[in-house]
């Protein structure tokens, strides 16, 4: 059956007031929900579509049901000048992950490396805005975080561990930065969405049904239930679990099967725990010799050559940097069915003035 891809094309900085005035009115602190808009959208922005708007639905079922706590600070359990232990509170993953960035950065800007661990947090959405934001112009970030289990382990039968992304990022100049945001699956959980709303097959390899039987059919089980094929067999596999480490092990938080589900434990805080570590290039070499070096990097992979039939090969963060520069010249472009759900959830709190923000239906080619 053929699907037509509708979208609406927004202006970000209408979207992201919007959405904020929606979760202040399901009674979020106003500062923090501006940050919750503010990270979707970003997402959103640089591409990553599976940890956006799309997700806008999830959290505030949270915030209903009560399993997700706002207005709530974060708390340093115990700190040094490099490192510190942060209890995230339960409050929405964006916020504590904004938090935990300044703290690391601020402590780098004076020791010239930190270490941020924190506990009782939520869903922090692309890792690689956190691992951008920890960089900014003039470190290198590190952040992750460990996720409810859903991967399997190389030829397992069901779950073993959480896809539990990362990212690296280090600023580069007029390229933006060098991001590596990963999970360690093979597909991101979010992307079954978009795979359902364009009724596209799976490609092999990435997804396994409940019964533990490969599937490329994304109505093949229920969103929550399609297990994960970790990338690469044992190396994704393995990454996970030191994800784990530098994440729950450190914090003290739940390991990976007592980690509740985002999806499947609505009513469950989520008890995850992440990272933050950030790194002064100053302490080593001139930023500008970095940022310098940083550009040499990129042309280099710019002018490697391809065999025929491939696309120039890009630097990791460049899909995000294109998507990015498009978003913000043209408007973003969000799924009607995204559009709508954010619509309803407006409309539900009688914010009624949505029709303003999303009033550019497309249908694309
Ligand atoms: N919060 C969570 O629990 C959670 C869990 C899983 C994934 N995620 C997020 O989902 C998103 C997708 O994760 P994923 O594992 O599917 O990653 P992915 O396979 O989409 O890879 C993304 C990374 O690869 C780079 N990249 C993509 N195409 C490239 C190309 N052609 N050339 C060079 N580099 C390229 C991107 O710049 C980015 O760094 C990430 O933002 C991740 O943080 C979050």
């Amino acid at each position: 059956m053929e699907i037509k891809d509708i979208r609406y094309r927004v202006d970000v900085s209408k979207l992201i007031p919007f959405a904020a005035k929606v979760l202040t009115k399901y009674g979020e602190d106003p500062e923090y929900a501006s940050i919750t808009a503010n990270a979707l959208a970003e997402a959103d922005i640089c591409g990553v579509r599976s940890h956006g708007f799309v997700r806008f639905g999830q959290y505030i079922t949270k915030i209903k049901k009560g399993s997700l706590a706002i207005k709530n600070p974060i708390e340093v359990a115990h700190e040094t000048e490099t490192t510190a232990l942060v209890n995230g509170n339960n409050g929405m993953g964006f916020v504590i992950s904004q938090k935990a960035v300044e703290l690391a950065r601020a402590k780098a800007a004076k020791s010239d490396i930190a270490f941020v661990s924190v506990y009782n947090a939520n869903h922090f959405g692309a890792a690689g805005i956190w691992g951008s934001r920890l960089a900014g112009q003039d470190m290198i970030g590190f952040a992750g975080s460990n996720a409810e289990r859903i991967v399997s382990a190389p030829g397992g039968l069901g779950r073993a561990i959480g896809s539990n992304p990362f990212s690296l990022a280090a600023p580069a100049g007029k390229y933006g930065n060098l991001c590596l945001d990963i999970s360690a699956g093979a597909m991101a959980q979010g992307k079954i969405w978009e795979y359902r709303r364009l009724n596209k097959p799976f490609p092999p390899q990435c997804w396994l049904r409940p019964d533990g039987v490969e599937t490329t059919d994304p109505f093949s089980a229920d969103f929550a239930e399609f297990i994960m094929f970790p990338f690469g067999a044992h190396k994704g596999f393995g990454l996970a679990v030191m994800m784990e480490c530098l994440s729950a092990l450190l914090a003290g938080g739940p390991l990976n099967k007592e980690v509740p589900s985002l999806a499947r434990d609505m009513d469950k805080p989520q008890l995850l725990s992440q990272f933050y570590c950030a790194i002064r290039i100053e302490a080593f070499r001139p930023l500008a010799d970095f940022i310098k070096g940083a550009e040499t990097i990129i042309e280099y992979i710019h002018e490697l050559p391809v065999r025929e039939g491939f696309p120039p090969v890009m630097y990791p963060g460049e899909p995000e940097f294109l998507s990015r520069k498009k978003a913000l010249e043209e408007g973003l472009l969000i799924p009607e069915t995204v559009a709508k759900e954010v619509l309803g959830l407006a409309e539900a709190v009688d914010i009624l003035d949505g029709q303003e923000v999303f009033n550019q239906r497309l249908e694309m080619s």
